[in-house]
């Protein structure tokens, strides 16, 4: 359970835990965005950001991933909590490329990828791809909608991040600004000598 939502989590053959448990206060507030919006969960896992905003009364819901056996998690969990919701396997950057060719556009976008940052050395090239993962959920989010960027790489500072998502909704040509800079819930205390304890940084944009 969480927020009220009932998930699947593979305890052996998951993800981190089997629940990424760091994001839960920011599918909360996500889902008090959703109501009559249409939301797209792009990196879903196992629903955790999409199945909640379903929950919450989006318009529509699609979670995107390309890992099979998330998708049947996220599918599972849409049947656990009676909502809809309509899964895409496919490559993230490739998917949201074909969206905006589509037109599509959504009231909500969320991109909660893998660590693009793995190691030191991987910086420059990490940054680079938040950038551009920003760059492409832009055009998809419709003017006066919300995106959610995320990042997990604890070699990714948060000034940095901040930075590479400007950049990108910049070279989208979009303005916004910052609903909410926010990191792991509570249960994830960060040691105060170790900056880079505070790994995950989500920030919230309200696009014009
Ligand atoms: C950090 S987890 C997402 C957590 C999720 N948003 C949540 O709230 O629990 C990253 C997810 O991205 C998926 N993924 C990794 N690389 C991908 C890619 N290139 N395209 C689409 N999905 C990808 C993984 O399968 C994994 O489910």
């Amino acid at each position: 359970m969480e927020n009220g939502a009932r998930f699947l989590a593979d305890l052996t053959g998951g993800q981190k835990t089997g629940w990424f448990y760091d994001q839960r206060d920011n599918r909360a507030f996500v889902a008090r965005l959703a109501q009559g919006r249409r939301v797209l969960d792009v990196y879903t896992y196992a629903g955790g950001f999409a199945v909640q905003a379903a929950l919450a009364g989006a318009a529509s819901v699609t979670a995107v991933d390309r890992s099979e056996h998330s998708l049947a998690l996220a599918e599972g969990a849409a049947r656990l909590n009676d909502v809809p919701l309509s899964c895409v396997r496919a490559e993230a950057f490739a998917e949201m490329a074909r969206l905006d060719a589509a037109g599509e556009r959504f009231g909500v976008v969320v991109v909660d990828p893998p660590a693009f940052v793995k190691s030191r050395k991987d910086l420059h090239s990490g940054a680079k791809g938040y950038r551009k993962m920003a760059r492409l959920a832009a055009p998809l989010v419709e003017p006066g909608g919300f995106l959610l960027a995320a990042s997990c790489s604890h070699h990714m500072p948060a000034e940095l991040f901040a930075e590479e998502i400007a950049h990108g909704l910049a070279q989208a040509g979009r303005s916004g600004r910052v609903l909410r800079a926010a990191g792991a819930a509570p249960d994830h205390p960060l040691h105060p000598m170790l900056p880079e304890s505070a790994y995950l940084k989500a920030l919230v944009l309200q696009l014009d």
